[in-house]
């Protein structure tokens, strides 16, 4: 399959629109205007409901058809983009890819043109090989679309928008706002949606902090302040977004002892105390408890993790919502 796909981020921003510039996929964040993403935003804070009430529906993703394609493991963004599909009136077929004709061997491309053939034209991708959700995207048919559920270390474009929707609920002037971003970034497609949304849409200061051998290379995360001292990072700041170790992305070179690392990166009650007393901490999920972050920390009373997984699905509403308004704008046009 890696010949399959070339590895060409660059192309991203400019394949996921349509000859008038609107979003006709959604691959990445780079190069969505301020609007758009505080557009996408505001509808999937329409989409957001109070603990307790019913969730939100409507009727917008009616005679389509959505289908989950997830070649890696996920539990947060599979059910909510299945849940998101379902509240908004489309059919939904999830692709179990243990017992799919990938295991046979079928390409990714045959399997997208079998179900595309089914009229499926909502196709949602996780995939661990850098490039494949734009490739994919050179080759669907007109009225389908990519949304992209997260793409080897690149791209989570739905995840930045849900921890960008999480952070305004909180504090909503951007100006004035320091963000640290800590722990295993080289290998964060959550670190990169982030920075992309939060950097578009003003964000004061981001920081990352990150062991040597688990900090990006000179010249990506151009924009934010780097820390290799977890204390000195964590000074002041406003939001605290601890990311997961990701030993399925690592070579033996980077794997590190978990104790050692909690010791010297994981974000403790003790560390958060040298945070504003207001500060926010997020992580992404999947957690490693008392690895990246304290168990009592996770579930303390700064914590908003829980509300991520909720805006997580207000927001694939809102993204699916836009997406389907963008194909029928085009219908209408031809
Ligand atoms: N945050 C996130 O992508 O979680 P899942 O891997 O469970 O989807």
């Amino acid at each position: 399959m890696s010949n399959e796909a070339q590895t060409n981020s660059d192309t991203s921003a400019t394949v996921q629109r349509d000859s008038a510039g609107r979003l006709r996929h959604l691959i990445t964040l780079e190069g969505l205007s301020r609007e758009e993403l505080t557009a996408l935003l505001d509808l999937a804070q329409f989409y957001v409901r109070s603990p307790g009430e019913l969730p939100a529906r409507d009727q917008t993703l009616t005679g389509h058809t959505v289908a989950n394609l997830f070649f890696e493991p996920s539990t947060r963004t599979r059910v909510s983009f299945e849940l998101a599909a379902h509240r908004l009136g489309a059919d939904v077929v999830n692709l179990d890819m243990q017992t799919s004709s990938r295991v046979k061997g079928e390409t990714v491309l045959d399997t997208i043109y079998t179900l595309q053939a089914m009229h499926a034209d909502i196709l949602i991708m996780r995939d661990a090989e850098p490039g494949l959700p734009a490739y994919v995207a050179g080759f669907v048919a007109p009225n389908v679309c990519i949304l992209n559920a997260g793409e080897a270390h690149l791209s989570h474009p739905t995840q930045g928008l849900l921890d960008a929707l999480t952070i305004r609920q909180h504090k909503p002037d951007f100006s004035q706002l320091k963000v640290l971003i800590a722990g295993d970034i080289t290998h964060s497609r959550v670190a990169r949606s982030d920075l992309q949304a939060l950097t578009t849409l003003g964000a004061g200061e981001i920081r990352i902090a990150a062991p040597d051998d688990l900090m990006p290379r000179p010249g990506e995360f151009a924009n934010a302040r780097r820390f290799s001292n977890i204390d000195e990072a964590i000074a002041g700041v406003d939001v605290v977004m601890a990311l997961r170790i990701q030993r399925e992305r690592m070579s033996s070179a980077h794997i590190v002892d978990e104790a050692s690392y909690h010791r010297a990166f994981g974000i403790t009650a003790e560390r958060l105390r040298k945070a504003n007393p207001d500060a926010i901490v997020m992580h992404p999920g999947p957690m490693n408890r008392d690895v990246e972050i304290a168990s009592d920390v996770a579930d303390g009373p700064q914590s908003v993790i829980q509300q991520q997984v909720t805006n997580g699905v207000a927001v694939r509403m809102a993204v699916l919502a836009t997406i389907a308004r963008n194909v029928q704008a085009r219908r209408q046009l031809t």
